[in-house]
């Protein structure tokens, strides 16, 4: 499996929608072993482990999208509406489907099967609503400066 390190490294020349395409991918990746661990077994820690990995790799991409993508969108698409407040309620309503799956500590306690099941349905619609829909609609706007400005601000952004 590719490093979340590798995947940066690799789009260092990259398009700014192919490096977020490149971190879903990653993180459906990191979401299908998590699921895959916690039907095997719900108690056990190999699966807490590929929840909180793919939870750490979601909080830096939402945290990429948040501080970039989406005033990007805002500024594009004008105003707080439209576009943006649908990536906005969307990013809230994923933070929440993880909340409820990684309710118990990890080490302790069940993964809840259903929790993770609810969380691909949301992560996977919005993934493929950003792969299909936004990003076209925004490579189509974006002059050629803008794009690489907002690629190198996405690699830019770190966890705070
Ligand atoms: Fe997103
Ligand atoms: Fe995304």
């Amino acid at each position: 499996m590719p490093t979340r390190a590798a995947v940066y490294e690799a789009g260092a020349d990259l398009e700014p929608f192919q490096v977020l395409a490149g971190e879903h991918a990653l993180l459906r990746l990191q979401l299908t072993r998590a699921l895959d661990a916690a039907r095997a077994n719900p108690l056990g820690s190999t699966a807490r482990r590929a929840l909180a990995a793919l939870y750490d790799g979601f909080r830096l991409h939402q945290r990429r999208e948040d501080l970039v993508l989406v005033p990007a969108c805002e500024r594009l698409f004008g105003g707080r509406d439209g576009a943006a407040s649908v990536l906005r309620d969307e990013h809230a309503a994923i933070r929440r489907a993880f909340t409820a799956a990684l309710a118990k500590p990890v080490g302790l306690g069940s993964l809840s099967v259903p929790a993770l099941h609810e969380l691909h349905g949301l992560l996977e619609a919005h993934f493929v609503r950003e792969e299909r829909v936004l990003f076209p609609m925004m490579t189509a706007h974006l002059a050629r400066r803008e794009a690489a400005d907002l690629a190198r601000r996405l690699r830019a952004t770190r966890l705070a």
